[in-house]
């Protein structure tokens, strides 16, 4: 072969492993638990696979993670064997492959094994899946910790997944009240899954009660979403026509196309979350959820 050949080929071979849409890294969060966040994640992750991306799913619900259930897995490996095995390790080695592509590190198998998964390991991880992903989904647990609040530093969106429950509702508030603090809040966009859920809340009053625009809602579907779920096919895959998977797949364009990405410079997140400590800020209290729009700031 010519040169000039060699040259054109290697070109070509260049563009075509360009990738096409940015590396993503999306933390998939909550305030109190059962709101959605597996079920988005691995509905998410379907989508993605779909569409040709190279797609990890890191399941750091270190105590109670369901995403090898959700999605009919049954690992060899999870993460507490990678943290057994030390940061030396491939941490590819640890994950499974579902039939649909998507590479999934699985949460510890017992809840008592959390423990031996620290911050500084989960970062790794991430880092490591990331590198090698388009599409990185982190599922945390529920709350706001050390380790939820060092992903949603790293992530480039943050999907704050709630349902429309007074607790959760005043919860996924404060929750993004903390979030705007740490001035992260321009990556956040809320998922308001189970809608209509049974609320006092007027669907309309919503965005006003959450001090945020960014809203996303996915229909509560009795029937068929827990039955995909215990299946452990995501409802995308089984039914790809019904409201729910064209929704999560609205949601997914907007993912991939939208970057909103602003990374913070500056002390770290944890730096400055002790620094809201004992300042107007940490006075959340349940009266301001009624705040109206515009006095809150
Ligand atoms: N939109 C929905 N409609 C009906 N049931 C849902 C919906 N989303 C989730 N569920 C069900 O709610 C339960 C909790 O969902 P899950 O995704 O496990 O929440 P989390 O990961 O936040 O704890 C599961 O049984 C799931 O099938
Ligand atoms: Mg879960």
């Amino acid at each position: 072969m010519s040169n000039r050949k060699k040259e054109v080929l290697h070109a070509v071979n260049n563009q075509e492993s360009t990738p096409t849409t940015p590396k993503k890294m999306i933390a998939i969060c909550s305030a109190i638990g059962g709101t959605g966040r597996t079920t988005v994640t691995v509905n998410l992750a379907s989508i993605f696979a779909k569409r040709g991306l190279d797609v990890s799913v890191m399941d750091a619900d270190r105590q109670f993670g369901d995403i090898s259930l959700a999605m009919d897995l049954d690992p060899v490996y999870t993460m507490k064997d990678f943290a057994m095995a030390g940061k030396g390790a491939d941490v590819t080695n640890y994950c499974t492959i579902h039939k649909n592509g998507v590479q999934v590190l699985p949460a510890p198998e017992r809840p008592e094994y959390a423990e031996l998964i620290s911050t500084e390991l989960l970062e790794f991880m991430w880092s490591s899946l990331h590198e090698v992903s388009d599409v990185l989904l982190v599922e945390t647990s529920s709350g706001l910790y050390d380790q939820s609040l060092q992903l949603m530093e790293q992530a480039d969106h943050i999907l704050l997944v709630t349902t429309g429950g007074m607790a959760a509702l005043k919860n996924t508030r404060l929750m993004i009240e903390t979030i705007e603090a740490l001035d992260l809040k321009n990556k956040v966009s809320v998922i308001m899954n189970q809608s209509p859920a049974p609320s006092v809340i007027k669907p309309s009053e919503i965005a006003n009660l959450l001090a945020t625009d960014s809203i996303y809602e996915l229909p509560y579907d009795i029937k068929r979403i827990p039955l995909s779920f215990d299946n452990g096919t995501p409802i995308v895959d089984s039914i790809p026509t019904c409201e729910f998977s064209k929704k999560i797949m609205t949601i997914a364009d907007h993912l991939v196309s939208n970057n909103r990405l602003e990374k913070q410079s500056g002390n770290t997140v944890l730096q400055r979350l002790k620094g809201l400590r004992g300042k107007k800020h940490e006075l959340i209290s349940k009266a301001s959820i009624k705040e109206p729009e515009g006095e809150h700031t």
